[in-house]
C-alpha cells in the first residue's frame, strides 16, 4: 500500500467475521474495563483501557505505518508525548543536546521540568551545524533532540548526518516532525531512532482534538517507552482516537493543498516592499533550501516572517486580517495567525529569543487550505490598513 492509501485503511480493516459488523469506520470503544470468563484469561488480549483500547490500537498500528514505523503510541498531547520518551529512555544526570529552536512548551518542559526538577542536563545548540552538535556531545550525552522544520524560524537540520554522528557515539535521536508530518518527511528512514509529533496539528487536522504521538521500529525503545505510557498514563482518549482516525485519511490531500497555498502565500509576502523577511523552506531564498529538496518531499503550510514594522504595527497587522485567526496552534484547514514572541514563545526568556533571532515582532502562519486568492487579498488588504 502507498502512503495514502495506508493513510486510509491501515487499522480500520472491517470485520467481517467473528460477529463483526463490517464497520467501515473504526467503532469508538467507550469501556475502561473489560470482563473474562477467566481470571488469567483477558479477553481478546484487552484487560483495562489504560493499557489498551481497540479504538486507540487501530489509530496506533496507522500511525506507525505512516512514518514506516514497526511500532505507533498516541499520548493525550504531544508534550505528553515527549515527556513520556524523557520519563522512558533518560535519568538525573543524563545529558541531551536540543536544537536550540524548539516549539516554546517543548523548551518550557525541558528547562523548567526536566533540568529544572530532575537535573537532566539539556544544552541547545544551533542544530543547523553538524560541528555545533559535536562539540556538545560528552561522556554522560544520551539524547539528541531535533525539529525540523523549527517552530517558528523554519531552520532545518542534517537528520541523516546527524543520525550518523548520534549513532557513532550510541545516542538516541529523536525527531519532532509535527511541521512536515509524515507526508513531506519520514525522519525513520533518514535514521532517526524516535518520531513524535502533536497530533494536534497536520495528523488531526480539524482543530478539534488535543493528542501527541511516538513511532519508533526499534522494539527495546518500543517496550520502553509503551511501559511509560501505561505507568505513567498519558494516553489519547477513544474519542479523540476517532477524531484523529478520521483526520488522517484525508492528510495527503490536506497537505498538498497546505502547502500550494503557503507557497502563494510565500511568493506574496516575499515581493512584497514592506516585508523584510519570509522564512519558508519552498522558497529559493530559504538558506537551507536544498536541503529540504533532500530530505523532504513537500515544505508545508508553515511561513514565518518579519515586517518592516515595530511589534505595534504588526499587532495591528494580524488583528486587522479577516480569514486568519489570531490564534495559537497549527496545522488545522483553517488558517492561523500568531506573534510567537507574545503567544506559543513567551515562556522562552527574552534573552533566549533573542539569540536564535526570534524577535518581538515575527509572525507565524498556519496556512490553511481556503482559496488561494481569499487568502491573498486578505493579506494585501490588511498590509495596506497598517501601512
Ligand atoms: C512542533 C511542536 N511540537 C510539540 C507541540 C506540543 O504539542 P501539544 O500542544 O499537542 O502538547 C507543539 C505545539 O504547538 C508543536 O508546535
Amino acid at each position: 500500500m502507498r502512503f495514502e492509501t495506508r493513510a486510509i485503511h491501515v487499522g480500520e480493516e472491517p470485520n467481517l467475521k467473528d460477529g463483526g459488523y463490517g464497520d467501515v469506520a473504526m467503532p469508538i470503544h467507550v469501556a475502561s474495563t473489560y470482563a473474562r470468563k477467566e481470571v488469567d484469561q483477558p479477553t481478546a488480549g484487552y484487560e483495562y483501557a489504560r493499557t489498551d483500547n481497540p479504538t486507540r490500537n487501530a489509530l496506533e498500528k496507522r500511525l506507525a505505518s505512516l512514518e514506516e514505523a514497526r511500532f505507533g503510541m498516541a499520548f493525550a498531547s504531544g508534550l505528553a508525548a515527549e515527556t513520556s520518551i524523557f520519563l522512558a529512555l533518560l535519568r538525573a544526570n543524563d545529558h541531551v543536546i536540543a536544537f536550540d529552536d524548539l516549539y516554546g512548551g517543548s523548551r518550557r518542559l525541558f528547562s523548567q521540568v526536566f533540568a529544572g526538577n530532575f537535573q537532566i542536563h539539556i544544552q541547545y545548540v544551533d542544530a543547523r551545524h553538524l560541528s555545533q552538535i559535536e562539540n556538545a556531545i560528552q561522556p554522560h550525552t544520551r539524547m539528541i533532540w531535533l525539529e525540523t522544520p523549527t517552530n517558528p524560524l523554519m531552520k532545518l537540520c542534517d537528520i541523516r548526518a546527524i543520525s550518523e554522528l548520534a549513532h557513532s557515539h550510541g545516542l538516541i535521536v529523536v525527531v519532532d516532525n509535527t511541521f512536515a508530518s509524515p507526508y513531506f518527511q519520514q525522519p525513520l528512514k533518514l535514521g532517526a531512532d524516535i518520531v513524535v509529533h502533536s497530533t494536534t496539528k497536520y495528523l488531526n487536522g480539524h482543530s478539534d482534538s488535543v493528542g501527541g504521538a511516538i513511532m519508533v521500529s526499534d522494539e527495546t525503545l518500543y517496550r520502553k517507552i509503551k511501559f511509560v505510557q501505561n505507568a505513567a498514563g498519558a494516553i489519547l482518549s477513544p474519542f479523540d482516537s476517532f477524531l484523529v482516525l478520521r483526520g488522517i485519511k484525508t492528510l495527503a490531500v490536506r497537505m498538498r493543498r497546505h502547502e500550494q497555498n503557503a507557497l502563494a502565500v510565500a511568493r506574496f509576502l516575499e515581493k512584497h516592499p514592506r516585508v523584510k523577511q519570509v522564512y519558508y523552506p519552498g522558497l529559493a531564498s530559504h538558506p537551507q533550501h536544498s536541503l529540504a529538496c533532500r530530505q523532504m518531499s513537500g515544505f508545508g503550510g508553515m511561513i514565518s516572517f518579519e515586517l518592516d514594522a515595530d511589534v505595534k504595527q504588526a499587532k495591528k497587522f494580524v488583528e486587522s486580517l479577516r480569514y486568519f485567526a489570531v490564534a495559537e496552534s497549527l496545522g488545522g484547514v483553517e488558517s492561523l495567525i500568531e506573534l510567537p514572541a507574545l503567544m506559543t514563545h513567551a515562556s522562552i526568556p527574552r534573552k533566549e529569543r533573542e539569540k536564535i533571532g526570534l524577535s518581538d515582532a515575527l509572525i507565524r502562519i498556519s496556512v490553511g487550505i481556503e482559496n488561494t486568492e481569499d487568502l491573498l487579498e486578505d493579506l494585501d488588504a490588511a498590509l495596506a490598513t497598517v501601512f
